[in-house]
């Protein structure tokens, strides 16, 4: 059989890529995995619950309807007045909501609704991996904007990379790989080019619960938010559920008319017990929710504080929500510096390849995998690493 190019020249899963060395770990090294952006704990009890009690519903197999089951669009279109508006205000309602099978497939589904092949998105790099892929396997181009601060793009750089056939900007906020946070204000720029020029601003909030206080941003506070914004959720990370595969598309019913086309021949529905573990999660584990983001924080600060000497010339360039985005300082190809850092120190990264258009010498560390007191075998294990290399 025939495979096509569309496929073939796309990138594997950077997830995973290692698993065939993790057998070769030094024994005196036990390995501290900071590759997957996962949660390490289980989820809630009662989601746990919830989803061992409609798993024997009679209906508990059943199909959902496609844009997800009602009461779970009205509580997270609630869930998104309290986070976003002043007293609940934000102009969102069940209407605006599509419940998805994770926010990646939301991702896909937007993008393909709202770009032909031969068209193109705006992303800025650092990208998040499985944005860029996508684009590739539909055919639609992928033009990259690479700020100059290395984390956020000015309006300027975005007004720049808009061409004839451009569709949509992407944001990630907070960011994956650097969970960088972009600032309500800068949001609202960005929307205004949007409007500006007839075209998207899709934001993806996946770690919207990790932004430290306060709101994310205003968007929604605009009457006219519909005909601009898309903002893309998952419910993997805070709510601890990532194989029950659920996220939302927040944004105007038209674009969900064209995108619920899409989700029905790919999936047909968001998992039933996925949405039901959802709901249970916004009506009885928000105070759970909120500790283990207190948890996943204290974690951050571990983190900082233990890069902050640089340890073997490993610089921390920006954390937040999951993630730290570190420069090595060593005068070797990065995928090379992530296998030696297995193979070596058993700690297992992602190369910042996955994610820009060149090697700039990044790794991502996912500190949120990681017990609190083990992130602090890191400083000595990088130490050795650069030592061993000749730094
Ligand atoms: C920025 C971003 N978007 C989407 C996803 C996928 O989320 P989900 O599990 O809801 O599909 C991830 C997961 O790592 C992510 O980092």
């Amino acid at each position: 059989m025939r495979l096509t190019d569309r496929t073939r020249r796309q990138i594997d899963s950077p997830i995973g890529a290692h698993a065939h060395l993790l057998g070769q770990v030094p024994p005196d090294r036990p390995l501290l995995d900071l590759s997957q952006g996962a949660p390490g704990f289980p989820t809630a009890p009662a989601i746990a619950a919830r989803i061992a009690e409609v798993a024997t519903q009679p209906d508990g197999g059943r199909y959902a309807p496609l844009l997800g089951l009602l009461h779970v669009r009205e509580a997270f279109a609630g869930e998104v007045g309290d986070a976003y508006g002043t007293a609940g205000s934000a102009d969102v309602s069940a209407a605006d909501v599509c419940i998805t099978s994770g926010c990646n497939q939301a991702f896909c589904m937007v993008a393909s609704a709202i770009a032909e092949p031969g068209d193109d998105i705006v992303l800025t790099a650092p990208w998040y991996f499985n944005h860029h892929m996508w684009l590739g396997l539909d055919s639609v181009g992928a033009t990259i904007v690479e700020p100059a601060d290395g984390l956020e793009a000015t309006v300027e750089e975005f007004e720049q990379a808009i061409g004839p056939r451009t569709r949509a900007i992407v944001v990630v906020t907070p960011g994956n790989p650097t969970g960088h946070v972009v600032s309500a204000e800068r949001l609202a720029q960005y929307a205004a080019l949007a409007r500006d020029r007839g075209i998207a601003l899709i934001v993806d909030e996946t770690y919207r619960s990790f932004v430290p206080g306060g709101r994310p941003h205003r968007l929604f506070d605009d009457p006219d938010w519909r005909d601009t914004v898309v903002s893309l959720h998952s419910f993997s990370k805070d709510l601890a559920i990532p194989g029950a595969r659920v996220g939302a598309i927040v944004a105007g019913p038209d674009l969900l008319r064209e995108a619920a086309k899409l989700i029905d021949c790919v999936t047909i529905c968001a998992p039933r017990l996925g949405q039901e573990a959802v709901h249970a999660g916004l009506t009885q584990a928000l105070e759970w929710r909120a500790g283990k983001v207190a948890e996943i924080a204290e974690k951050q600060r571990r983190f900082e504080s233990v890069l902050a000497s640089r340890p073997g010339g490993f610089e921390l360039r920006s954390a937040g929500a999951y993630y730290g985005w570190v420069r090595h300082g060593l005068d070797v190809a990065t995928p090379e510096v992530v296998e030696r850092l297995l193979l070596e120190q058993g700690i297992l990264t992602i190369p910042g390849t996955a994610f820009t258009p060149t090697d700039t010498s990044m790794l991502r560390f996912s500190f949120a995998n990681a017990d609190l007191d083990r992130l602090d075998e890191l400083a000595p294990r990088l130490i050795d690493l650069a030592e061993s290399t000749g730094v």
